[in-house]
């Protein structure tokens, strides 16, 4: 299925153009994601906030878990290999986290600024087998686009 992320990736690069702060870029993206696809019923990030640990960011939808280590989840998957995590069953995911009991399926990526991962952007729907290839790339490439200029956060400096 072709999905259209063109007018949702120029609001969200329109929206953010010149801004570097890194949890402002976040909320923004958030925001215009979860509005922009009716297959997304959480959008939200996880920063990195030391090393081998993720803490909740802007999201949308259902409270999310605070707090997710590296070697859980789906989230700790995608900030562990470094690479985006397609779920087509959360249920025949080894150790996925629920924050919803209705979630089916999850797509997660990380989420870099420059070399240095920052967090990952986590996208939960209750439709089964609702993410392929396509959102992928799509999504891979509005990350590079909108945190290739972000400041690293403190947390990441120091
Ligand atoms: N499902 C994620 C946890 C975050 S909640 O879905 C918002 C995981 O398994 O890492």
């Amino acid at each position: 299925m072709e999905r259209d992320y063109s007018d949702v990736s120029k609001r969200v690069l329109a929206l953010s153009a010149g801004e570097t702060d890194t949890v402002a870029l976040m909320a923004t993206m958030a925001c215009e994601l979860f509005h922009s696809d009716d297959r997304f019923d959480w959008v939200g990030f996880y920063r990195v906030v030391e090393p081998g640990l993720l803490k909740i960011g802007p999201y949308q939808g259902g409270h999310g878990c605070l707090v997710i280590p590296f070697d859980k989840g789906v989230c700790g998957a995608a900030a562990r290999t470094g690479t985006t995590q397609i779920v087509p069953d959360v249920e025949a995911f080894p150790g996925h986290i629920a924050c919803s009991g209705s979630t089916r399926s999850e797509i997660v990526l990380p989420v870099f600024a420059g070399e240095a991962l920052i967090g990952v952007l986590d996208i939960d729907s209750d439709q089964a087998d609702a993410f392929d290839e396509a959102d992928r790339q799509a999504l891979e490439t509005l990350l590079q686009q909108v945190f290739s200029m972000a400041h690293l956060p403190e947390e990441i400096i120091a």
